[in-house]
């Protein structure tokens, strides 16, 4: 039966009453101001300096200048009608919390719902040179930085999430090394994935010890994964890239235990060897939501081992092959389909976690018409067509409650630089001006529509 309420003629899908709509950003892609207040260097200040490591040689300066910026930021937000605000702790600034803490009363005082996530990717380099996450004690620190942002802000926060996209921070991070910290080491990032793990199930208990009242989780980036053929040497392929995305938080973080195939397969890299007694019951503590992070899907087929950094440990062999739909700017195809069919698998392989989707987004080229504006129609079908997919997969029963889009403010985009443009609201980064897209104003149509609009609506 469906949870839907009844459409009315000005609106063509209704979600269900309540649901969470946001916009979702992160600290060091957004805020600028990396040498104020006493923040401390990141991995990602440091890897920005690397020559070719980020393009154009952009850094986290200005971003867009969203530390001195948030009064009017907010403002924004609120002036869209946006219910929450999913932004990120840079724990670099644990020294001092105090943005954190007006930020949040801003957003209060607006009526929007903050949401904060504990790490998105911003690590302190001080750790970094002890290891980074391939050094397990990076889980006990990164439990103590939460119990003091929690401590300081889980009286007015309304969702914590502990860890974004932990994928790319292990494999990214340290295994192809095009993001921070630019480690190529397949080991390594094998060694970074369960310290996340660890750290993530860490720091839910201090979250459960210093906000027992706030729901709290994780987001992670999945994909669907389809082998191109039916032969058996495709869908192996189809298995390890599953595992190694989507099974390797999602198993231990909901069923207590790494998949045996997984734990096969990065054998050779030390896995099993990294687990030890008690872990997997600490990963495994319950949470209230699962963040989605979703932008697309992959269709891989077998083909031969290729040499040199791979974020795929012990499958390089694997070919991602295009599937045929049109692509955005950073050349992802557009798959609102897959977003039905993983909220969907998702209720069904891991029941009773109501879902979030906490990312969700297009980079276009965006361009000014004579008159000043931003048409952005892409950004705008885009994100109609990931709606309609994340409704329907409700009808089909996935439990999801929000969404959140990626992104408000065009910022950087980490190894991309400021090049590739996904807010909802255009930066020109020298002014620092603020100017609503087209895809704007018709998300904020269909926040108070808790819907899509007719064309009439
Ligand atoms: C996700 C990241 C986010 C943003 C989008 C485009 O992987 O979480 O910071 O860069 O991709």
């Amino acid at each position: 039966m469906s949870v839907l309420p009844q459409t009315s003629e000005s609106v063509a899908l209704r979600f269900p009453t309540g649901f969470v709509w946001g916009a979702a950003t992160a600290s060091f892609q957004i805020e600028g101001s990396t040498t104020v207040d006493g923040r401390a260097e990141s991995i990602w200040d440091v890897f920005c300096r690397r020559p070719g490591a980020v393009f154009n040689g952009d850094t986290g300066d200005p971003a867009a200048d969203h530390y001195r910026r948030y009064v009017e930021d907010v403002e924004l937000m609120s002036s869209l009608g946006l219910g929450a605000y999913r932004f990120s702790i840079a724990w670099p600034r644990l020294s001092d919390l105090g943005f954190y803490d007006r930020l949040v009363d801003e957003l209060l005082d607006k009526g929007i719902a903050p949401w904060a996530t504990l790490y998105h990717w911003d690590l302190p380099q001080s750790l970094e040179d002890k290891g980074g996450w391939t050094n397990r004690d990076t889980a006990y620190r990164f439990a103590e930085y939460a119990a003091t942002a929690v401590g300081r802000l889980g009286d007015r926060v309304s969702g914590w999430l502990t860890l974004n996209e932990p994928w790319c921070a292990a494999f990214l991070g340290y295994g192809n090394g095009v993001h921070a910290p630019g480690v190529q080491d397949s080991r390594a990032a094998v060694a970074a994935a369960h310290h996340l793990n660890l750290a993530h199930g860490l720091a839910m208990s201090e979250i459960r010890a210093h906000a027992p009242d706030a729901p709290a989780g994780i987001t992670l980036n999945l994909f669907p994964v389809h082998p191109a053929t039916a032969s058996e040497a495709d869908a192996d392929a189809a298995r390890r890239v599953d595992g190694l995305q989507n099974r390797i938080f999602l198993d231990p973080v909901l069923r207590g235990e790494y998949p045996a195939d997984l734990l096969a397969d990065l054998a050779p890299f030390g896995l099993p060897e990294l687990i030890e007694d008690g872990d997997l019951e600490v990963i495994n503590a319950p949470i209230d939501l699962l963040g989605i992070n979703y932008y697309r899907a992959y269709l891989v087929s077998a083909g031969d081992p290729v040499d040199g950094p791979t974020e795929w440990p012990g499958s390089s062999d694997v070919r991602f092959l295009q599937s045929g739909h049109p692509k955005t700017e950073m050349d992802w195809e557009v798959q609102p389909d897959g977003l039905t069919e993983l909220l969907v698998s998702l209720t069904r392989e891991y029941p009773g976690v109501p879902l979030y989707v906490t990312e969700n987004g297009a980079a276009y080229p965006d361009t000014f018409t004579e008159d000043g504006e931003i048409r952005d129609t892409d950004r705008i079908a885009f994100l109609d067509g990931h709606l309609r997919a994340s409704h329907t997969a409700i009808e089909q029963g996935a439990d999801l409650r929000g969404y959140f889009c990626w992104t408000l403010l065009d910022n950087l985009e980490w190894a991309e630089g400021y090049a590739k443009r996904f807010g909802l609201v255009h930066v020109d980064f020298e002014s620092q001006k603020r100017t609503l897209k087209e895809s704007a104003r018709w998300y904020s149509n269909v926040i108070t529509h808790n819907g899509l609009p007719t064309t009439e609506g």
